[in-house]
């Protein structure tokens, strides 16, 4: 509230905030929603048109934004963010939302090496690379939170992606290492591990694959796909000094999926089943 009374969206002083692929999915809606909170997006992503679309989108809203362009597993892309940073005076949040089972989807004994190599690259390395060049400014201000997007499955086997969730349970378990070793810097590292978000990497269309949008109650306590909106709201949560006490800890925004693992709701809608028959 101002001193008019007048409610305005900048409950905080406006921030930096990098978010890495942010231009499309569950990372277009968190550097969407740090823009309409009235933060300073450093919006980073390899899909220039879609950053560009993204960048017109926040800054029509009124919103403001720097857009970076590239790989995030790319050095100079990391040295472009960080000169970005210094040039912003710091950075008060990051979000390292890159991620992506895709590049290898077979079982591991057929799998190639290079598969492994890529997988780290896009799922795990590059939180260590940005991070790393993010936190000389975090630790000098003496404070900052880092949220990493992790998944699910980084504490459920997923058979045919076992690489993409080590590398994932990888991110969760930095998470609370570097929280453990940053919580005296004032410097919060959190995650989230989401599933069955409806975006350009798992669009809810192929998801079904034509079957009945009703089974998704057997599938998912919470019936429905996550739209991207809510995920950015945990990690502005995340962000947010509503959150000052939370540190080192992967919170998963799966619609229910964790704590039923298991357990399938019968398609009839009569209760739940952990019977391979479904009866
Ligand atoms: N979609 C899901 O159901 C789901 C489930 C669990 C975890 N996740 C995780 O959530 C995160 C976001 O997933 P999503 O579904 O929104 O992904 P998405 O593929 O729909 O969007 C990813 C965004 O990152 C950009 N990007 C991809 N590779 C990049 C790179 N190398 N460098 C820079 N930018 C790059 C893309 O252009 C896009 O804007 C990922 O870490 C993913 O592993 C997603």
């Amino acid at each position: 509230m101002d001193s008019n009374g007048v409610s305005t969206p900048h409950a905080h002083p406006a921030r930096t905030v990098v978010v890495t692929g942010g231009a499309l999915g569950i990372g277009g809606a968190i550097s969407r929603r740090f823009a309409r909170d009235g933060d300073h997006v450093i919006l980073v992503d390899i899909d220039r048109a879609a950053a560009d679309a993204a960048g017109d989108e926040i800054m029509a809203d009124g919103g403001e934004c720097t857009l970076v362009y590239g790989d995030i597993t790319d050095d100079t892309v990391v040295t472009e963010i960080a000169e970005q940073v210094s040039r912003r005076g710091g950075v008060d949040v990051l979000v390292n939302n890159v991620g992506d089972f895709r590049p290898a989807k077979s079982f591991f004994a057929k799998s190639p090496p290079e598969q492994w190599r890529r997988l780290h690259e896009i799922n795990l390395w590059h939180v260590f690379t940005v991070t790393h060049a993010m936190l000389p400014t975090m630790i000098a201000a003496g404070g900052g939170s880092i949220i990493n997007v992790s998944t699910v499955e980084a504490f459920r086997g997923i058979p045919g992606n076992a690489v993409y969730s080590a590398y994932n349970a990888g991110v969760s378990a930095f998470t609370k290492s570097l929280a453990v070793e940053l919580g005296p810097s004032g410097i919060r590292v959190n995650a989230i591990a989401p599933d069955l978000a409806d975006t350009e990497q798992t669009p809810a269309e192929l998801m079904l694959a034509g079957r009945d949008p009703a089974l998704l109650r057997s599938w998912l306590p919470a019936g429905r796909f996550g739209r991207p909106d809510d995920f950015s709201g945990v990690v502005a949560f995340l962000a947010s000094d509503e959150a000052s006490f939370i540190t080192g800890h992967t919170i998963p925004v799966d619609g229910g999926t964790l704590a039923a693992s298991g357990w399938y709701g019968k398609a009839a809608g009569r209760g739940w089943t952990n019977m391979p028959d479904g009866a």
